[in-house]
């Protein structure tokens, strides 16, 4: 097991540890609900279990549709908006290097209505070989829907009626009318749980087979998740990652801190921000209550929003990601005329650098009264990508409880859509 840490002493100058302790009842309470299926939205909880409950039939499934679709073409695009993108997206792009193409790439699409992006994608596409997954819980998503037209229709054009090979359809088995097609076209066909909401499938097909076509381990994803769920379905609260997690930042909701910013010091990571802000906005944003999440990047976001987050509204509070293993090191080189001023670094390394900016803009921010929870993880793998995964899903689920919203469900998303589809002139059946 790979180590994963919580660490809330620069909360303590804004909380008391006694405010902490005396969240145990009400959060183990509200872990129960969870666990026992007995709170709000409790016919989406099924991912709670989920890393013990799927099949290895289903995972050696998604394996060799991963297999076959490589032979078929190096890209994979995969179509889907939400929680039908996002998981995949932040766990390839945390496990990606960066500018080494893996044999076999993953292409998002069908999360923009952008008219430039989807033209440029048909047009790289129309001399390559391509699959299309396309991942809709609903089925009926315009984002979505429309591109697996546009990529389907060029499927056809390149393939013939040996396209519907090319195309793997992930959506429920019921009332979806991506599966209605998929029985007509004869696609290969993997199902989201109805228990299972959009941004809690990352652990499902939805997340797993794009990360399993560029080639990472996905039982070590769903192995990070098992010890994950063992561990925060069981621990007593004070040890418990997840738990504390949720208490602290509704704590701090209670105190004012109205805005949660998301940090990592690794790139690599910007879309598990992402992913992680449509789980707790989706989550927790309604009845006029919530946290509004959001991430950066540092040190590069110090440089635009660092001001404001050290001196503007005091609404904010961090919390911070920290690798503490890197996979590569660099050194701090020696220069003869030191015109930089930078050979008393010599004999670091660049993380050493990365890390003493964390530290340092830890202590300033909380001196600038930003509460700062940190949470380490040994290093970026797919074991920890699927802890991670799991952690900020059960947190939230806890969350959402603490906060007495419904965390499952996201009606909220139904405005614009409707305005959308007025807009548009769409028949109303
Ligand atoms: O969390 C959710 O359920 C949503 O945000 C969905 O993920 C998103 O709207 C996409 O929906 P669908 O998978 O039905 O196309």
């Amino acid at each position: 097991m790979s180590k994963f840490a919580i660490d809330y002493s620069n909360v303590l100058p804004f909380i008391a540890l006694d405010e902490i302790v005396s969240m145990a009842d009400k959060s183990e309470e509200c872990r129960k609900v969870l666990l026992e299926k007995t709170g709000k939205g409790n016919d989406f909880v099924d991912w709670v279990k989920w890393p013990i409950t799927i099949s290895s039939e289903e995972v050696e499934r998604i394996i060799a549709c991963s297999e076959r679709l490589k032979k078929l073409g190096k890209y994979l695009v995969v179509i889907g908006i939400g929680g039908s993108y996002l998981g995949a997206k932040a766990g390839l792009s945390m496990l990606r290097k960066y500018y080494e193409s893996n044999e076999y790439q993953a292409i998002f699409a069908g999360n923009t209505f952008s008219a430039d992006r989807t033209y440029e994608l048909l047009e790289y596409l129309k001399d390559k070989d391509f699959s299309v997954v396309v991942i809709s819980k609903s089925g009926t998503t315009t984002e979505s829907a429309i591109a697996f037209r546009l990529f389907r229709q060029l499927l056809i054009e390149k393939y013939q009626d040996k396209y519907n090979e090319r195309v793997v359809a992930i959506t429920t088995n019921h009332d979806s009318a991506l599966h209605d097609m998929a029985l007509e076209s004869g696609y290969e066909e993997f199902f989201i749980p109805d228990g299972i909401g959009g941004r809690y499938s990352v652990l499902t097909s939805v997340g797993l087979l794009p990360i399993a076509f560029e080639g990472y381990d996905i039982k070590k994803v769903l192995q990070g998740s098992i010890d994950a769920y063992n561990e925060f379905s069981e621990k007593p609260y004070m040890e418990n990652k997840a738990l504390l997690y949720a208490a602290i930042r509704n704590l701090l909701y209670k105190k004012g801190k109205n805005v949660e910013i998301l940090g990592f010091y690794e790139p690599k990571m910007r879309y598990i921000g992402e992913w992680w802000k449509q789980l707790y906005g989706e989550s927790e944003g309604k009845e006029n209550k919530g946290i509004f999440p959001a991430s950066v990047i540092y040190s590069t976001d110090l440089h635009s929003l660092g001001q404001y987050v050290q001196d503007g509204e005091r609404i904010l509070f961090e919390t911070i990601v920290e690798i503490e293993k890197p996979n590569n090191d660099v050194d701090m080189i020696s220069d003869e005329k030191n015109l930089d001023k930078l050979n008393y670094l010599v004999g670091k390394k660049l993380d050493y650098v990365n890390k003493q900016a964390m530290k340092g803009t830890s202590i300033a921010h909380v001196e600038g009264g930003v509460a700062n929870i940190k949470i380490s993880v040994e290093e970026i793998s797919e074991y920890i990508f699927g802890y991670l995964v799991y952690f900020f899903m059960f947190a939230c689920g806890v969350s959402g409880y603490l906060l007495d919203v419904n965390p499952f469900d996201q009606q909220g998303v139904e405005a614009y859509k409707k305005k959308m589809f007025e807009l548009l002139g769409k028949p109303k059946n």
